[in-house]
């Protein structure tokens, strides 16, 4: 048994039985997430069980957004001023059959060591993520911070980034 991150691909994987628990998220995996993608406007991916390709455990969505930098503490808002996007972890959910495994956080991870690769080539001075239904200390756990002014908008930076995770999934 092998379990991997793979991109979303529509004709392969079964949407219609996910359930993470949470509406509002399985509606967007199940009836945007495939829009977005073919859009350009988002990437999705899953996490998948190579006995069982098509049963997804697991979602993650990274899209850009604006974001305020006035609003991160100490002087992280001055030196970073003039940065007016950054990728945001939008979505990330586990089928309610499979959290509590490592799922979310082998998602969260993937999506971070994509961020790495992708400061290589665009810079990417922080990544943010929107913590939903208190989902907070989750990422709390993986380094991230809280904006000042936000209750669950989330940050980290691609220093502490590169410093605290490894290439390894
Ligand atoms: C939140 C969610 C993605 C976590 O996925 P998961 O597969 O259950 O989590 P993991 O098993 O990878 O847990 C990793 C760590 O985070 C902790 N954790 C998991 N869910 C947490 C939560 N809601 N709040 C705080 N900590 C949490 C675990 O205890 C674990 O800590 P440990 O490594 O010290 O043991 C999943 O529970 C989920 O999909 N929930 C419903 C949707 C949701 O709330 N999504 C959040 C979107 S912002």
């Amino acid at each position: 048994m092998a379990i991997c991150v793979t991109p979303l691909d529509t004709n392969e994987h079964d949407r219609d039985s996910f359930d993470c628990g949470k509406e509002p998220l399985n509606n967007y995996f199940k009836k945007v997430a495939g829009q977005t993608n073919k859009r350009h406007i988002s990437r999705t991916s899953v996490l998948v069980d190579d006995a069982s390709p098509q049963e997804v455990l697991g979602f993650v969505t990274i899209v850009m957004a604006k974001v305020e930098t006035s609003d991160l503490p100490g002087n992280l808002s001055k030196k970073l001023e003039h940065v007016t996007a950054v990728p945001l972890i939008a979505r990330l959910g586990v089928d309610v059959k499979h959290q509590g495994k490592g799922a979310g956080g082998r998602l969260l991870r993937h999506a971070l060591l994509e961020m790495i690769k992708i400061n290589e080539s665009i810079g990417v001075p922080f990544v943010v993520v929107d913590a939903k239904d208190g989902a907070e200390d989750f990422y709390l756990n993986y380094g991230f911070e809280p904006f000042l002014d936000s209750a669950n908008r989330l940050f980290i930076t691609m220093n502490d980034l590169l410093s605290n995770f490894t290439d390894s999934e």
